[in-house]
């Protein structure tokens, strides 16, 4: 069996996180500027079903063997084996390489399993389409996360830009016009196990304050999907505006994401917003493209840690 590689995108939520944990409507797309790859390597000296898995970036190396039950790559190798009807995959080792910060809100576990999936499945010559791919990556993103609405593991999948209801075919979205956003990173990793479950935790003490904030979220997704498809992105930043407040009132931004979208909007940007299960982390900025660079670089002046530049882009239908 020769080697065998797969890649996964970063993700990035535009509208919705938290209220699509409840049913409510989200919209998510792809980063494409970051990836995870993975390499999948036979391991002829070992018995089948002996796995090594080493990530060099994070300091990780594990055989199967050692993994608690739990593990979120126990459960990935074992949903594997099952969905393949395959008692035990065959030796290999695993490396991955990634270059999507973990915590930062973009998705890094989802893209980890897809790419997993899509590299060992191709390893033993057996393939998953995408909804086989989604289905093990949702099952994975449990272990790590807890309560997932399962847009994660959907937009990296499918990378595409995505209006995702809970336990629906995800629909992908036809932007009409490029939409320019910078992704700007505070610098703390929080949880998003946490920050969900601190969701649950105030909606089960205020059940209707909550439910009216997840409802006015849905609706102002709806609205967004009409733009980002009519293309006129100049109705986006009320709404980005909204959504974040929304979120604040969820509880789940900080002085340091509030502090970051107040900046974006000085420096130019025409909306911005949290985004992820904030509590600290990313928020994503709508710019013109022509003066992306130039806010980017002011935002990392005033504190953000990091940028990323996304461009969700129409498709080009072939004539
Ligand atoms: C995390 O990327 C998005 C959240 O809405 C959680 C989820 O949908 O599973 C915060």
């Amino acid at each position: 069996m020769p080697a065998v590689s797969a890649s996964a995108p970063g993700k990035v939520i535009l509208f919705g996180e938290h209220a699509v944990v409840y049913g409510q409507p989200a919209i998510a797309a792809p980063v494409t500027g970051v990836h995870v790859k993975v390499i999948v390597q036979p391991n002829p000296l070992q018995p089948s079903g002996s796995i090594e898995i080493e990530s060099p970036a994070v300091n990780f190396h594990a055989t199967r063997s050692e993994l608690p039950e739990q593990h979120p790559l126990h459960i990935l190798f074992q949903q594997i084996e099952q969905t393949l009807q395959i008692s035990r995959l065959p030796a290999m080792k695993i490396r991955i390489n990634s270059t999507l910060p973990a915590g930062a809100g973009m998705g890094s576990s989802a893209a980890v399993s897809v790419a997993i999936i899509r590299a060992i499945t191709r390893f033993v010559g057996l393939p998953v389409d995408n909804e086989g791919v989604n289905r093990i990556a949702y099952e994975v993103e449990k272990a790590f996360h807890g309560t997932p609405s399962g847009i994660d593991n959907t937009v990296i999948t499918y990378q595409m830009p995505i209006y995702y209801v809970r336990n629906q075919q995800p629909q992908l979205i036809h932007v009409k016009e490029p939409i320019t956003l910078i992704i700007a990173n505070t610098g703390e990793a929080p949880s998003t196990a946490e920050m969900v479950a601190g969701v649950r935790q105030r909606w089960q003490q205020y059940p209707q304050r909550y439910e009216k904030i997840f409802r006015q979220i849905g609706c102002l997704v709806e609205s967004a999907r009409q733009i980002l498809e009519q293309g006129s992105w100049q109705q986006l930043p009320p709404l980005m505006e909204e959504n974040h407040q929304l979120l604040q009132q969820m509880g789940v931004s900080s002085p340091a994401l509030d502090e970051l979208v107040k900046s974006a909007l000085q420096c130019g940007a025409y909306g911005a917003k949290l985004t992820g299960g904030g509590g600290g982390g990313n928020i994503i900025a709508l710019v013109q493209p022509e003066q992306a660079d130039q806010i980017a670089r002011q935002l990392l002046r005033q504190g953000a840690l990091h940028t990323w530049l996304t461009t969700l882009r129409p498709i080009q239908e072939d004539k």
